[in-house]
């Protein structure tokens, strides 16, 4: 049987699954590996099964040894990953594109919604008996969403789908891309514009680019100088796709409405003072977490590597230029 690791227990389907067909090690701890321990583990693997909190570079790839052919990331964002360094070693990478666009979408809803309405501040308040005076006419007014302008940085399938979920909120959609879609604005009446345009008209942005060298800081102290006082910033994306620290500033300093993160930048840290706003909305990089999405999500990568070990091209491959060696 091929050796398959993987670096954190899955949900007990995937677990069942792999074990039919593998020679299965796991993560015994509920953490993430340390370098050593990854290494360790990898060590004369065929395959693993990685996570985003898993770099995996070259120093890993010699640690695993020649008999390494797939890597397959249990995401779709796979900037824990060095391309270059796999396809190097001929080691195929893969992620999980697709089955987690409702949920991360949906859950970028709920942030929006949750901070444009003051959810969470609102049940806290409650919650800590402080409501006494019963309903009153300017007790936490929020914002509108109906109708508003949506904000969306990074056209791919995310950003698509939360797009068209806010088209049922007669959201006005605003999009800036390296591309355009012209279908996609057919569909969603959704207007193409510059980077600047999309940080002064929206009353809520929300990022969905891929964490890469030029979109790292993608939001930070300027851009933020741009935006609309009463403008919500949503992230489940990426945490360094926005600086934590200017985003701290800002939001201490009402330069904007508030915010609403799945993401951070040093996960699980926080930004000092970020718990303390009672503008912001964070949830754990949850955006996924959905029993049928993780479901889903480890069904393609155990998927890839079956096709892999049996000497079949993954659907799901991320450094392609692999597969032609
Ligand atoms: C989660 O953040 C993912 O990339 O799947
Ligand atoms: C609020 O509860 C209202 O009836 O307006």
């Amino acid at each position: 049987m091929k050796k398959v690791f993987i670096t954190r227990m899955l949900p007990q389907e995937n677990m069942e699954e792999l074990h039919r067909h593998f020679d299965v090690s796991v993560n015994p701890h509920d953490r993430p590996l340390t370098r050593d321990e990854l290494k360790n583990g990898i060590k004369d693997c065929d395959a693993a099964i990685t996570l985003l909190t898993d770099t995996i570079d070259g120093e890993i790839l010699d640690a695993a040894g020649h008999k390494l052919k797939i890597v397959a990331n249990y995401a779709v964002g796979y900037n824990n990953f060095d391309l270059k360094a796999a396809t190097m070693r001929g080691v195929i990478l893969t992620n999980t594109p697709g089955v987690l666009d409702d949920a991360t979408a949906d859950l970028s809803f709920a942030l929006l919604l949750a901070v444009a309405r003051r959810v969470v501040e609102a049940d806290l308040y409650l919650r800590n008996s402080k409501w006494k005076t019963g309903w009153a006419p300017t007790f936490f007014v929020g914002l509108d969403v109906t109708g508003k302008t949506l904000g969306i940085a990074g056209l791919g399938r995310i950003g698509k789908n939360l797009a068209r979920k806010a088209c049922g909120f007669d959201m006005r959609i605003l999009y800036s891309d390296m591309h355009r879609d012209e279908e996609f604005e057919r569909q969603t009446a959704a207007r193409h514009v510059s980077k600047e345009t999309l940080l002064k008209e929206s009353d809520f942005l929300s990022l969905h680019v891929p964490l890469l060298p030029e979109t790292r800081h993608y939001i930070g102290e300027t851009e933020l100088a741009l935006m609309k006082r009463t403008a919500v910033l949503i992230n489940a994306s990426r945490g360094p796709v926005v600086d934590e620290k200017a985003l701290v500033k800002a939001l201490k300093e009402r330069r904007i409405w508030g915010a609403g993160l799945d993401v951070f930048e040093n996960e699980p840290a926080l930004e000092p003072g970020l718990a303390e706003l009672d503008n912001v909305v964070i949830v754990p990089h949850i955006a996924s977490a959905t029993v049928v999405t993780r479901r889903a999500m480890g069904e393609i990568a155990i998927g890839n590597v079956i096709e892999v070990l049996n000497g079949r091209s993954p659907d799901t491959c991320v450094n392609p230029d692999v597969l032609q060696k």
